[in-house]
């Protein structure tokens, strides 16, 4: 065959050099035709979008085509034409094809019939050559990027935290222990307690739930910083919103307090969306077409008005009146309550009909580093509710004080041993500092409409499923 540069899929379909020699590569997603003609619909995942390639089947052969069906990679070799059939401008007249590998139409998982998520899911080392998956992956990709972008732009330094940590951040417990000890023959004290003296890092070390301990130790250097990287919960929770593992953008910023936090945080997830709109508008309105079609109008819908700021306290009596009137929700409403998502989704999606930043947090349901506010029962924590997601960014201005944190610190029984460094820069220079963390899934749950989190994440990790 004779050798051509390959031009991808995505920039074929917009040429318009008819009459010249192109070659494409890709995966076959369908071939029909008749005893003349045969349409092969060749997809090489730079687009949700296929070329054509028309095939005069007595010029190639019928059995030279045979093998030719869905899943096989091929390389074509052909002339861009202007096209006369409905759907495309541009088809490939094919003058050569090179058969890289066959797929097997018996045994190859994904032939043309829709399959169901759950399904999709067993062969996730397969499904991002479906349309849907290469949308989400596109999408994906596109977001991360925008996310570096957006920090970028304003004078944010990405700062990289360690992956395997000894200290928890959200002091939830909920830690993925990281050892190299024989877990069958583990040495313990009088007190039946595991000896760690031995093990790699001398200390129980876990991987991290969270990068913002030592992201506050770089804004307090660097004066404005983000981390991006995955984090680990060992939580339990089987929820379409929960994953185990789950990739964390968690920006830090001195001199910042709650408000300027507000703000950063509408700003940070409104150009988000505005980005997807404007760089991922052919995978989005599949997926609009698809599954979901009141995705577009609700990715426009946040970036019309302002998200409503709102205290806990003021959202409790909300909800409270609500169960009032009839309102019916599965957990129970009190101040003190944690919120279940179906309450943030009520503000947010039948009260308000925007997104809420709800602040000001009982301290017991928080963590012990946000900053406390003057009523003794509060702290500086804001929550941002999403449509559909509900909590999709968590954060708070910081305990600046190094007496009221370490007070707090006493309080909960946090070992001194895992906070002495981070107590250091409330001890050296201390600042007023604010900063919050998006679930980056959670806001790839919101931008491609998806209903479970394992489905906008390659390998989702959660209870009972590490494969792949
Ligand atoms: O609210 P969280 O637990 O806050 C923190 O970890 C803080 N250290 C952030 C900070 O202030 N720098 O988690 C932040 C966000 C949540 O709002 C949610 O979007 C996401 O992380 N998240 C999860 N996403 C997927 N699976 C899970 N198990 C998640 N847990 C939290
Ligand atoms: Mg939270």
């Amino acid at each position: 065959m004779e050798t051509i540069k390959r031009t991808k899929i995505v920039d074929v379909l917009k040429s318009d050099a008819f009459g010249t020699t192109v070659n494409v590569k890709g995966w076959v997603r369908t071939r029909r035709g008749s005893k003349q003609v045969s349409f092969i619909a060749l997809n090489d995942g730079s687009t949700i979008n296929n070329v054509q390639i028309v095939v005069d089947v007595d010029k190639l052969g019928d059995e030279f085509l045979k093998p030719i069906t869905t899943g096989a990679s091929i390389s074509v070799n052909g002339i861009l034409t202007q096209s006369q059939g409905k759907g495309q401008n541009i088809e490939i007249q094919a003058t050569e094809i090179e058969i890289f590998g066959t797929a097997d139409p018996a045994t190859y998982p994904l032939q043309k019939k829709g399959h169901s998520m759950e399904f999709l899911r067993e062969i996730a080392h397969l499904r991002p050559r479906t349309n849907t998956f290469g949308a989400v992956f596109r999408i994906r990709h596109n977001m991360a990027y925008a996310i570096h972008k957006f920090f970028h732009d304003r004078g944010f330094f990405y700062f990289h935290t360690p992956i395997i940590t000894a200290s928890d951040c959200e002091g939830a417990g909920q830690m993925f222990q990281v050892t190299t000890k024989n877990l069958y023959d583990l040495k313990k004290d009088e007190n039946g307690s595991i000896i760690y003296e031995d093990d790699f890092f001398g200390k129980q070390a876990s991987l991290t739930v969270s990068g913002q301990l030592e992201g506050e130790l770089a804004a307090t250097a660097l004066g404005q910083i983000y981390t991006f990287g995955p984090t680990f919960r060992a939580e339990n929770s089987n929820t379409p919103r929960h994953l185990a593992e789950f990739w964390m953008i968690e920006p830090e910023v001195a001199f910042n307090d709650i408000t300027d936090n507000m703000e950063l945080a509408e700003e940070f997830i409104k150009y988000c969306v505005r980005w997807a709109l404007d760089n991922c508008m052919e995978d989005i309105k599949f997926l609009n077409d698809m599954f979901d079609k009141e995705l577009i109008a609700r990715l426009e819908g946040v970036l019309k008005d302002s998200f409503v700021r709102l205290s806990y306290t003021e959202g409790i009596k909300i909800l409270e009146e609500a169960v009032a009137k009839g309102h019916k929700f599965e957990f129970p409403v009190y101040w003190g309550v944690d919120l279940a998502s179906e309450h943030e989704r009520f503000l947010v999606e039948d009260h308000f009909k925007r997104p809420v930043i709800l602040t000001d947090y009982p301290k017991e349901i928080k963590a012990f580093y946000m900053k406390q506010n003057e009523d003794g029962k509060t702290v500086r924590a804001m929550d941002v509710l999403f449509p559909k997601i509900g909590e999709i960014i968590g954060g708070s201005e910081r305990e600046a004080d190094y007496g009221k944190l370490l007070a707090r610190i006493e309080e909960l029984n946090i070992p001194m041993k895992d906070m002495w460094w981070y107590l250091d820069t409330r001890r050296f220079g201390t600042v007023p500092h604010s900063g919050f963390g998006l679930g980056f899934e959670r806001l790839l749950l919101f931008v491609t409409g998806m209903a479970n989190i394992r489905d906008v994440i390659p390998f989702p990790r959660t209870p009972n499923n590490a494969e792949f």
